[in-house]
């Protein structure tokens, strides 16, 4: 039996307040009506944090807040950053990290990757771990290997306790942002892998039960067929996130393939 799907979005650096605002009551509003088995994070920029938890803390809440980035450090003289402490005060339930875009502008490593998943998960939040290979990476066939360093040297060091609190979500950089999804195949094919990883190091229970989302151009077209993989345990939204139709339309996808299983 499959698991219910977690569709999280993450609008990166797009959005001023209204705006922000606005998305957030309307995805909101549309969700009131639905009694979804899929779990909905949202990930606005931190600045906008609050009025995600200002909605997620309601009862009827159909989404919980997340934020896409943390400090390493523990709270005091690191002018600019925010702490996992702050950001569980403020209710904040999910935090992306190791993002490619991070790994690549801001000169993440696996090793802050994984101080960053501590802090989260001393304070938590559930760390929302990526990892992905390059275009060059994948022609030269060597994308499992990739992979496979980016969850030894972070997810690897962590406790069994830390694993059951911990997703990973698979982003092929060449399909971010492109619209060039990865096919259903190469998307089942890696995420199979990614849990055969978990499996070797915390055994088939972990494995079966951490969720593996897939990233990369998902969008409203192509989600039931990524959803209907069966490792694949939801998506990680950057573009269609934004849009709170085509967002719903992905979230509905989680929907139809949770019940026709
Ligand atoms: P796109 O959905 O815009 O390709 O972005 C994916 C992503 O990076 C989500 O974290």
């Amino acid at each position: 039996m499959m698991k219910p799907k977690i569709v999280i979005g993450n609008w990166k650096m797009n959005k001023n307040f209204d705006e922000a605002e606005n998305l957030i009551c309307e995805i909101g509003e549309k969700l009131e009506n639905y009694n979804l088995e899929t779990e909905v994070v949202l990930c606005p920029p931190l600045v906008y944090a609050e009025l995600v938890t200002d909605i997620a803390d309601q009862d009827n809440a159909q989404f919980y807040a997340g934020v896409q980035n943390v400090s390493e450090y523990e709270n005091g003289a690191y002018t600019g950053e925010v702490s996992a402490e702050m950001l569980a005060s403020m209710n904040v339930a999910f935090c992306i990290v190791g993002h490619s875009e991070r790994r690549k502008y801001f000169g993440e490593t696996n090793d802050i990757v994984l101080k960053k998943m501590l802090r989260l998960l001393a304070n938590d939040i559930v760390p929302v771990m990526c990892c992905g290979e390059s275009l060059d990476e994948r022609k030269s066939g060597s994308h499992f290997d990739v992979v496979k360093k980016q969850i030894e040297e972070s997810i690897y060091n962590l406790t069994p306790e830390q694993m059951e609190r911990t997703m990973i979500a698979y982003e092929p950089i060449w399909a971010i942002g492109t619209g060039e999804t990865a096919t259903p195949a190469q998307a089942q094919e890696m995420l199979a892998f990614i849990r055969s990883l978990i499996e070797k190091k915390f055994g088939t229970e972990m494995a079966v039960s951490t969720y593996i989302l897939y990233g990369g151009s998902c969008n409203a077209k192509n989600a039931l067929e990524l959803f209907s993989q069966q490792d694949v345990d939801g998506g990680l939204i950057g573009g269609a996130s934004l849009k709170a139709d085509d967002f719903i339309k992905i979230i509905e996808a989680g929907e139809t393939v949770c019940k026709d299983n």
